[in-house]
């Protein structure tokens, strides 16, 4: 295949990118939007700062020209991100205690109901654990609501949109180390009481390499039986191309490993500022990282 989204599709895969509802009109952007990719995520659309900026007063605008262009060109719409520490409207900044739980839940609710049916994977819940050696939760207002926080999310969601698959996203958990490992205990605790959760997001924002046991690491989460997905990939250094490579054919090794996603499309559109971590150049050229990840796709 000559594209990025059916080359991933022989497999039964996506390949996704971050989009920015203001880049649509963008006819370089967009032209490659539509051609290479069959997964949007909303870069930023989607968060609680921008679907609800005033306690349940709801603003679909941006969320809705990015569900839909997924459906205008037949992509799969990846939701990002119902609960977030950062992003957070400044009236739930403010908030605390069981009016913060309520607020935090009545949110997820109203905006899985909006996107129902739209919605292939949500992350519900991102960014909830600690970086370090610890393998705990992050302190947040969110956290300080009760440890049961997360769960309550999942089960809000899924009472929302049945048919999404509900998914927990991090950063800094593409090998075995005490934060993924401190995830991999909740969503196990999760499978054994019935918490909904179908599937784990992996960031993989890399620098220049990639643990040597990030497949294996998907493949635990894998064996725990949620599907695994990488969800904002984006690679600097002189050693892209070949780590992009080596990132693919870990999750083509990985059965429920479904799909990839870039943060973003040309290396322009990257929050990475001058680092230029993308399969495209500014003026929208295929990098050797995009050929490195279409003969990846290809070989499976
Ligand atoms: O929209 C306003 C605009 O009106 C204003 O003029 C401008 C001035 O600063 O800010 C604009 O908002 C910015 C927004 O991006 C849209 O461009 C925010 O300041 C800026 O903070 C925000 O950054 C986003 C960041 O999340 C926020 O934490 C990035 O675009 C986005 O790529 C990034 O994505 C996150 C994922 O959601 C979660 N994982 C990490 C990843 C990278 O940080």
């Amino acid at each position: 295949a000559t594209t990025l989204g059916a080359a991933a599709a022989q497999s039964g895969r996506y390949f996704g990118a971050a989009v920015a509802a203001g880049k649509l009109g963008d006819s370089t952007y967009s032209t490659i939007l539509r051609r290479e990719f069959n997964s949007i995520t909303p870069e930023n659309e989607m968060k609680w700062d921008a679907t609800e900026p005033n306690r349940n007063s709801f603003n679909y605008t941006n969320g809705d020209r990015i569900a839909g262009q997924a459906s205008s060109q037949g992509a799969r719409l990846r939701g990002h991100a119902l609960l977030w520490h950062q992003q957070q409207p400044g009236w739930a900044q403010s908030l605390s205690g069981s009016t913060l739980r309520s607020a935090m839940i009545n949110h997820v609710t109203q905006v899985a109901t909006h996107y129902r049916g739209q919605v292939y994977a949500w992350d519900v819940v991102n960014e909830a654990f600690a970086d370090g050696s610890g393998g705990g939760r992050r302190d947040s207002n969110l956290q300080r609501t009760g440890n049961d926080w997360i769960e309550a999310a999942f089960r809000a969601a899924r009472s929302a949109d049945p048919n999404a698959k509900l998914c927990y996203n991090d950063y800094n958990t593409d090998g075995v180390n005490a934060k993924s490992t401190g995830i991999y205990n909740m969503v196990a605790d999760f499978k054994n009481r019935g918490v909904p959760i179908d599937c784990v997001g992996f960031q993989s924002h890399l620098s220049n390499s990639v643990p040597g046991d990030y497949q294996a690491n998907l493949a635990r989460f894998a064996n725990l039986g949620v599907d695994v997905q990488i969800t904002e990939l984006d690679i600097s250094g002189s050693n892209q191309a070949a780590v992009y490579g080596n990132v693919t054919r870990a999750c083509l090794a990985v059965s429920r490993c479904t799909g990839i996603t870039v943060w973003g499309i040309r290396d322009s559109d990257s929050w990475r500022t001058g680092e230029n971590p993308l399969l495209f150049d500014n003026s929208g050229n295929k990098k050797a990282a995009y050929t490195a990840v279409l003969d990846a796709l290809n070989s499976a």
